[in-house]
């Protein structure tokens, strides 16, 4: 019975553009239901509505955010748990160029689109509407990435069989890009955004300075400085301008990261550095903390934890472990907070274990039926150890 109420509203609040009507803790069927059905006017609860929720712990410290894909409103339940838990989304992936480079366009007339390749903004609108028809507020991500990036993007005539475009022609490129999407994004959606990866994982892993890729061979060394350059130029207000990787937290990355965004500080074109955070239980909170605070002090820069998840480990109480883990490391950032390092958000990537990028390694904190694991409630126990008690 209960599941039929659910599909009828999952409908009902899809075609009128999401859950506009649901509350924190008991949902009414109304408005948008009502559009399609005058008659209903059933009470339900969402499947999460006893919990603690993230949101309200951290209120005071830092936006709560969760990673959402487009299937995952058609989820009432799911919907319905991001609504009680977070209060800050990032579009795991319809926000990235290969999503919002209109290749069909910009190949029908090459010549007008050369220095300034057609966008659209179809992949994410519907994740945009459900953040602002429910108060949460938007990470962008991204802008300059050596991944998720279209190959044609970096030949001359956008023709991956001719040849690739020089440094000026490639600088008009992302200036125009950069201008396009921020433009867009002040027009359509002022306010909703608060922050903006400008340049993703442009470290290398191991040797280099920096990842060998085609925004390096095309612009050349002083890429990562451009790209922040033309983001102050075009950047909408309140939207801080953000550097994000993985593995931000080991010594020699981190090293490398300071090096080449020394000069993006300096000429005070950087706002922040994202710790992505595809971690495990073997991370080091300390040496993890150490890396935070050496961010904030090295460039004069803010601290979002931007993509968060614990990979299970081996062992038969591996859910035990990633919950004491989940607490530990949540009381490090605390810590950090406490003593001033300006941690401003704090994102998961993903909902549940069954729709992470990882689902293998179950590194999220509910599992596939949204129930809250051990690792939920380390979160919550970290900032309240009595909200976190389960019996
Ligand atoms: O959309 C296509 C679909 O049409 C096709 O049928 C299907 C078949 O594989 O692929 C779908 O695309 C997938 C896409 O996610 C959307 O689900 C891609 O294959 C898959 O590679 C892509 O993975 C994303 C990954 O970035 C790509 O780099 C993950 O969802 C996303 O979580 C992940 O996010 C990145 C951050 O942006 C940057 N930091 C690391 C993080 C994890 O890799």
């Amino acid at each position: 019975m209960k599941k039929q109420i659910l599909l009828i509203m999952c409908a009902a609040l899809m075609l009128s553009g999401c859950a506009s009507a649901a509350d924190k803790d008991k949902k009414t069927e109304n408005s948008s239901a009502s559009s399609q059905s005058k008659s209903s006017n059933t009470t339900i609860d969402s499947k999460t509505s006893g919990l603690p929720s993230l949101k309200d712990l951290y209120a005071d410290d830092f936006y709560v955010g969760t990673a959402v894909s487009p299937y995952q409103l058609g989820d009432i339940d799911c919907m319905l748990l991001i609504k009680e838990q977070f209060n800050s989304m990032t579009c795991e992936n319809e926000m990235k160029p290969d999503s919002i480079l209109d290749k069909q366009t910009t190949l029908s007339d090459i010549d007008k689109y050369r220095e300034a390749p057609a966008v659209h903004f179809d992949s994410c609108r519907s994740q945009l509407e459900f953040a602002e028809e429910n108060g949460l507020k938007v990470r962008g991500h991204t802008l300059v990435w050596y991944s998720q990036t279209p190959e044609w993007l970096f030949y001359k005539d956008y023709d991956t069989n001719g040849e690739l475009a020089d440094r000026e022609l490639m600088l008009k490129r992302m200036e125009n890009y950069i201008k396009a999407v921020f433009e867009w994004a002040d027009t359509e959606h002022p306010g909703l955004f608060y922050a903006w990866d400008v340049v993703n994982e442009a470290a290398a892993d191991q040797g280099q300075a920096k990842r060998d890729c085609l925004w390096l061979q095309t612009i050349g060394d002083d890429y990562i400085e451009k790209a922040f350059e033309f983001a102050r130029k075009y950047q909408p207000e309140g939207v801080k301008l953000y550097y994000n990787d993985y593995n931000a937290f080991q010594m020699n990355k981190q090293l490398e990261i300071i090096d080449f965004l020394k000069p993006v500080a300096e000429a005070g074109n950087i706002d922040g550095v994202g710790m992505q955070s595809h971690i495990g239980t073997w991370c080091d909170t300390e040496s993890y903390g150490e890396a935070v605070r050496r961010y904030n002090k090295e460039l004069g820069v803010e601290i979002s934890i931007t993509e968060l998840d614990i990979s299970k480990d081996n062992s038969d109480d591996w859910e035990k472990k990633q919950g004491d883990y989940a607490q530990k490391y949540m009381e490090k950032i605390i810590q950090l907070k406490n003593e001033g390092v300006p941690i401003t958000s704090f994102t998961v990537w993903g909902v549940t274990d069954t729709s992470s990028w990882k689902k293998q390694e179950s590194p999220l904190f509910f599992d596939g039926n949204l129930n809250p694991k051990p690792s939920f409630y380390g979160l919550v126990a970290a900032k309240d150890p009595e909200a976190a008690k389960t019996e």
